[in-house]
């Protein structure tokens, strides 16, 4: 078949509308994509994008879209390991990508706290959190994550109301090499410093801390 140039251009413009159309983060969300095997996010995310603590799956309502688009970029492409997410990750278009996470990048999040690093650190957590451990070079999460780790910008992740079994997994992967995608190994060098009885305290702090 022949077109003339114009009309060609105009047709594809016209599918390629129609398909960021079709891309409906929400209808991603809860129902999954066009390929099957990009089943719904909601079944492990949550209703509200809110995560399940109990699987140890992150939250994802208000996270930097930019970000979460860096993780399944990573999760793709291996630097990331993530059995679960990776089939699922590996079945969307980038148009749905683009859709379902400008979608719960605008959800709102549970509330936190403002917590000042100026305040007093109660146990190991809140001393790591707020105060860091300078004697081995772990600078204070918050210095990074932002107060009370609500998560600063597109390159520094909210800590606060992911679930402590999502987290401690997270820096155990870095420690173990599975998790290998921070700029400048920032986070592996942090997580390899940490004892696995820091982990678990200073992951419970940041889980707990929208619910004081
Ligand atoms: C079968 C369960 C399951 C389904 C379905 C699922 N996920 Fe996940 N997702 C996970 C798990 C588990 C992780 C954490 C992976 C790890 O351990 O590193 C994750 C991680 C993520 C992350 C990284 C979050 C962060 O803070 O770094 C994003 C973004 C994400 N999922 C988006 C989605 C989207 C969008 C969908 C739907 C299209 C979806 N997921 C469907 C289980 C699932
Ligand atoms: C020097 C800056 C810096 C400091 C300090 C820091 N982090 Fe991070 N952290 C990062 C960056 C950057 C990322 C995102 C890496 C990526 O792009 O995958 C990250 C990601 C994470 C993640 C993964 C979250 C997710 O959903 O993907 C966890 C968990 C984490 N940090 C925990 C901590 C804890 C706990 C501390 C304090 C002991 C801490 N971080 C201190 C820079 C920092």
């Amino acid at each position: 078949m022949k077109f003339p140039r114009g009309s060609l251009a105009g047709a594809c413009a016209l599918m390629l509308a129609m398909q960021v159309q079709a891309a409906d983060g929400q209808k991603i969300y809860t129902q999954g994509g066009a390929n099957p095997a990009a089943m719904a996010c909601v079944m492990c995310h949550g209703a509200n994008g809110e995560g399940m603590a109990a699987g140890g799956f992150p939250r994802l309502a208000g996270l930097s879209a930019e970000y979460m688009r860096k993780q399944l970029d990573d999760i793709r492409s291996g630097q990331r390991s993530a059995p679960v997410m990776q089939p699922v990750i590996a079945a969307l278009s980038d148009e749905e990508i683009r859709a379902v996470t400008d979608m719960l990048a605008a959800m709102p999040a549970a509330d936190v706290p403002q917590v000042t690093r100026v305040e007093k650190a109660d146990g190991i957590g809140a001393e790591l959190a707020l105060r860091g451990a300078w004697a081995r070079n772990i600078p204070e999460c918050v210095s990074c994550h932002g107060p009370s780790g609500v998560g600063v910008g597109d390159s520094f992740p909210a800590l606060a109301g992911q679930p402590a079994q999502y987290l401690s997994g997270q820096l155990q992967a870095w420690r173990q090499g599975t998790r290998k995608n921070d700029p400048n190994d920032l986070m592996g060098h942090i997580a390899r410093s940490l004892t696995d009885a820091e982990i678990q305290a200073v992951s419970e702090y940041f889980a707990n801390l929208s619910q004081q």
